[in-house]
């Protein structure tokens, strides 16, 4: 079913200390948020305890921002599904764009990481999104679609069902230059009709999403909501992006 979500995905930052506070700035501010909004917070490995301390019993869920493509075993430095699970995380981004694109994993790769955290019963936030180049070329809607087909390919078609997607083309990316609303529409929609059960799979938008542009973003049809990345990282403007979701 469809809700409103809103993920922050804190990336590289923070300390012990500062991770607690926002998230429990984020709890303090709650109220302004409306009851079906899922709000999801995504730290580093290293502070998901923390966090998790922080926001037990709390309607604020633990994401993480990436997870191994195997169940355990000699692979160094990597963390599985599983550990995560037992963090409380309910989340794992997938494939997003800086794992793709600054790490240069594959399709391939992300939809193997996809399978393992359905495996280990997380929902995945699988990102999809274009380059500029991709964009200029006219090749958006194909970019897109060969990444989902990736996880098709790897886990079945019904994966995608239990996934949240989320849209992220990458030139809007920490750039401050966001898609407008019509453009992440166009894309949004596409994903819909391209997925099996698009009707009621969760779609969200990142990219330079602010407080200034949340809502006319949030208000198009097929976007339930947002991935943000630098403003996830002040509670105020965090929570002024939950707020400006739609309710229905
Ligand atoms: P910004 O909101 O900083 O552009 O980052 C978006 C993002 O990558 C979220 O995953």
């Amino acid at each position: 079913m469809r809700t409103p979500i809103v993920a922050g995905n804190w990336k590289l930052n923070g300390t012990r200390a500062s991770v607690r506070s926002l998230a429990q700035s984020i709890l303090d501010g709650l109220s302004s948020v409306h009851a079906d909004t899922q709000v999801v917070v995504c730290p580093s490995f290293v502070h998901l305890g923390d966090v998790a301390a922080v926001l037990d019993g709390t309607r604020v869920a633990l994401g993480a921002q990436d997870a191994a493509d195997q169940e355990q075993g000699a692979f160094t430095g990597e963390v599985a599904a599983a550990m995560l699970a037992e963090y409380g995380c309910r989340y794992a981004i997938v494939g997003h764009s800086e794992r793709r694109h600054v790490y240069g994993e594959s399709d391939a790769f992300s939809a193997a990481k996809f399978a393992a955290v359905r495996a280990a019963g997380l929902t995945p936030i699988y990102c999809v999104g274009e380059t500029l180049e991709d964009r200029e070329n006219g090749a958006t809607h194909a970019v897109v679609e060969r990444q989902l087909r990736a996880v098709e390919q790897h886990d079945g078609v019904a994966g995608l069902d239990e996934a949240v997607i989320a849209y992220e083309p990458v030139w809007a990316i920490g750039t401050g230059r966001t898609a407008t609303p019509e453009q992440a529409q166009d894309v949004h929609r596409f994903i819909r009709e391209t997925l099996r059960n698009g009707a009621s799979v969760n779609i969200l938008y990142g990219g330079s999403v602010k407080p200034d542009n949340a809502a006319a973003l949030f208000a198009m049809p097929d976007i339930d909501g947002g991935l943000i990345g630098g403003a996830s990282l002040q509670a105020d403007d965090f929570l002024a992006i939950c707020a400006a979701t739609r309710s229905e």
